[in-house]
């Protein structure tokens, strides 16, 4: 059986995860709570990285290196980048980047990390197709997106940053971490998937809607997460 590492970025986000386990042993480390023990009957380490790239990609590397873990998976709330996907709906990775990387005064393209082989990092095409089919199973009224995931240490609030992530990148979603968990996992070769509900529209009501819509976004992920944990 597989063990699983499951990665939110806030506390509301892991904590009705963490409120199902079993046999359950905690270790702090990095100022994060790992909680290691099973989940539906499977072995997994649930863990609140807290928010940004440099948080969930130290995370990534402790559930590696200090649990083994075989598959890493990152869930939680992002903005919509397009205007079909609304409030609600998820996204499934097919592949992450960080929109925030600018070697541009160096000759590379925006996103672009200097002297690596990619910096555009894929989940595996069997693990988002499985999550599109548990997501339709379990949340038979949401619609679900596959796609692109593009991340920064920024939260995009703005029309004109919006439209430029859009034309840019081609991403579904914009969040603070999926990118660099996705980066982190590559270097270890650990395949990685990332879940997301739409909590806001990346845009002038993104604040607003945030708040509004949080608790039922992440009701959406924890449902979809509980149910594939047991198919994987
Ligand atoms: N997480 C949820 N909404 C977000 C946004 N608009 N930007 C960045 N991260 C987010």
């Amino acid at each position: 059986m597989i063990k699983t590492g499951i990665i939110g970025a806030m506390e509301e986000e892991v904590n009705q995860l963490k409120a199902v386990m079993e046999a359950v042993n905690s270790k702090v480390k990095a100022g994060m709570e790992f909680l290691e023990g099973t989940l539906e009957g499977r072995p997994c380490v649930v863990v609140r990285s807290g928010i940004g790239k440099v948080n969930a990609a130290v995370c990534t590397q402790i559930l590696i290196d200090d649990y083994q873990v075989d598959l890493v998976i990152n869930t939680g709330v992002a903005g919509s980048l397009e205007a079909e996907i609304n409030i609600g709906d998820m996204v499934i990775s097919k592949d992450a980047l960080q929109h925030d990387v600018d070697a541009t005064g160096f000759g590379y393209e925006h996103g672009v990390i200097p002297r690596m082989e990619t910096s555009v990092f894929k989940t595996e095409e069997r693990l988002t197709a499985l999550a599109v089919r548990v997501c339709e199973e379990v949340n038979p009224d949401i619609r679900v997106f596959s796609g692109r995931i593009v991340s920064g240490d920024q939260f995009i609030s703005g029309r004109e940053k919006k439209e430029w992530l859009t034309e840019k990148f081609h991403g579904l979603c914009t969040e603070m971490e999926g990118g660099a968990i996705a980066q982190a996992a590559h270097l270890n070769n650990t395949p990685f998937l990332i879940i997301r509900a739409i909590s806001d529209k990346a845009d002038d009501s993104a604040h607003m809607d945030y708040g509004a819509f949080e608790a039922k976004a992440i009701e959406h992920t924890v449902k979809l997460v509980r149910a594939l944990i047991q198919v994987l």
